[in-house]
C-alpha cells in the first residue's frame, strides 16, 4: 500500500480496527477513511453503495460486525447472523462496484468444524459439523469466505479472506459479553478488589485456544495487504495453545487474586481445541512478537488505566 494510499478501515473503534489504525499511522499512512456506525451504517445498504461511490477507497479492512463470547452468542444468535452478513453482504459487494484494489475480511477460527484435526489448516474449513453455540455467527463468517471467494473468480477482485485467532488486546470489550481473556481480565480484577473467596468460571476450564495480541495481528493484517494476493484463506495465529484452566491461573497471579476457581460444568464448553495452523503466513516470513504473558499484562495495564480514567472523570 502506498503512504497516500485510501484506505478504509471498517470498525476503527474495535479492538483489532483500533490497533490497525495505529499501525498504519505508525507506519506513515496518511489517508485513512474512518467511520463510526453512527456516522456510517454498514447495515444501510444505500449508506454504504454512497460512501463507497463518492470517497472511493483503494484498500479496505473489514473489521466491523458482530461480536462476543460464547455467552453472547448463545443470546443473540439471530443479530450474529444477520449483522455479520448484511455488513460483509454490503461492504464487499459495493468495494466490487467501486474498484477497490484490495479487501481483507476478517472470518474467524469458529468457522472450523467442531472436532476439526489439530492444528486446523486452511483446507479443512467445511469439512465437518459447526460447534452449535456459534454456529450463526459462523455460518455467517463462512458466507463471508465464499463472497470474497466468488468475486475474484467471476470478476477478477481481489478479496482476501483471513483467520485470525482469538484476538485480544487493549480496547476490548471487557463485559460478560466479551471473549474469554477481557471478561477474565475484568471478573479476576474485581474478585480481587472486592475480596472475593471463589470465583466461578464457566465449563470445565480444559477447551484449549490460542491467543493472538490484537497488535501484533494488525501487524500481520497490514503485512499480508502488502505481500498477499490470491483467493486462498490464511490463519493468523501464533501456533500456541493454552487451555481456558492455564489461562484463568495466568491471569489469577497477576491480577494477585488469593480466592478459589470452581468450574460450572453445567455450562457448555464450545469447541474442545481451537489452533490454527499457521505454516501458511510462516512461510510468507511472518511472525508474531508478543508471548501470552506480555500480552496479558499489557492488556491489564490498559484496563487498569482505564479504570483510573473512568474514575476520575
Ligand atoms: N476479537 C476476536 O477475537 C476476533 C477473532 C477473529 C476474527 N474477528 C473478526 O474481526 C472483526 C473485528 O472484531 P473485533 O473483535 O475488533 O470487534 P469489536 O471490538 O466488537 O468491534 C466491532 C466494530 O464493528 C463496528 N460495527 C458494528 N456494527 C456496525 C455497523 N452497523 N455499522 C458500522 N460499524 C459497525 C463497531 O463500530 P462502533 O464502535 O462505531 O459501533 C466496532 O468498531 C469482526 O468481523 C470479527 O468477526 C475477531
Amino acid at each position: 500500500m502506498e503512504k497516500g494510499a485510501k484506505i478504509f478501515v471498517a470498525g476503527h473503534q474495535g479492538i483489532i480496527g483500533e490497533a490497525l489504525v495505529r499501525r498504519l499511522r505508525e507506519d506513515g499512512h496518511t489517508n485513512l477513511l474512518l467511520r463510526t456506525s453512527p456516522e456510517l451504517n454498514l447495515l444501510d445498504q444505500k449508506a454504504v453503495s454512497y460512501f463507497f461511490s463518492t470517497y472511493k477507497p483503494e484498500y479496505v479492512f473489514l473489521a466491523a460486525g458482530k461480536v462476543g463470547g460464547i455467552l453472547a452468542n448463545s443470546t443473540y444468535p439471530a443479530e450474529f447472523i444477520y449483522i455479520n452478513l448484511q455488513i460483509q453482504n454490503n461492504v464487499i459487494h459495493c468495494a466490487f462496484e467501486s474498484g477497490v484494489k484490495k479487501l481483507l475480511f476478517l472470518g474467524s477460527p469458529c468457522m472450523y468444524p467442531k472436532f476439526c484435526q489439530q492444528p486446523m489448516k486452511e483446507e479443512y474449513l467445511l469439512t465437518g459439523p459447526i460447534e452449535p453455540t456459534n454456529e450463526p455467527y459462523a455460518i455467517a463468517k463462512i458466507a463471508g469466505v465464499k463472497m470474497c471467494q466468488s468475486y475474484n473468480r467471476q470478476y477478477g477482485t481481489n478479496f482476501m479472506p483471513v483467520i485470525p485467532a482469538d484476538v485480544y488486546g487493549t480496547n476490548d470489550d471487557f463485559s460478560d459479553s466479551g471473549h474469554v481473556v477481557p471478561s477474565l481480565i475484568r471478573r479476576f480484577h474485581e474478585a480481587m478488589t472486592n475480596g472475593s473467596n471463589s470465583i466461578t468460571l464457566w465449563g470445565t476450564g480444559k477447551p484449549r485456544r490460542e491467543f493472538l495480541y490484537a497488535d501484533d495481528l494488525s501487524e500481520a493484517l497490514i503485512f499480508l495487504m502488502d505481500v498477499y494476493d490470491g483467493s486462498e484463506i490464511i490463519n493468523v495465529g501464533t501456533g500456541y495453545d493454552t487451555s481456558v484452566a492455564e489461562l484463568a491461573r495466568s491471569i489469577k497471579k497477576m491480577v494477585g487474586f488469593d480466592g478459589k476457581i470452581i468450574y460450572d460444568k453445567t455450562k457448555p464448553d464450545g469447541m474442545p481445541r481451537r489452533l490454527l495452523d499457521v505454516s501458511r503466513i510462516t512461510s510468507l516470513g511472518w511472525r508474531p512478537k508478543t508471548g501470552l504473558v506480555e500480552g496479558l499484562e499489557l492488556t491489564y495495564a490498559w484496563y487498569k488505566q482505564c479504570k483510573m480514567s473512568n474514575k476520575d472523570s
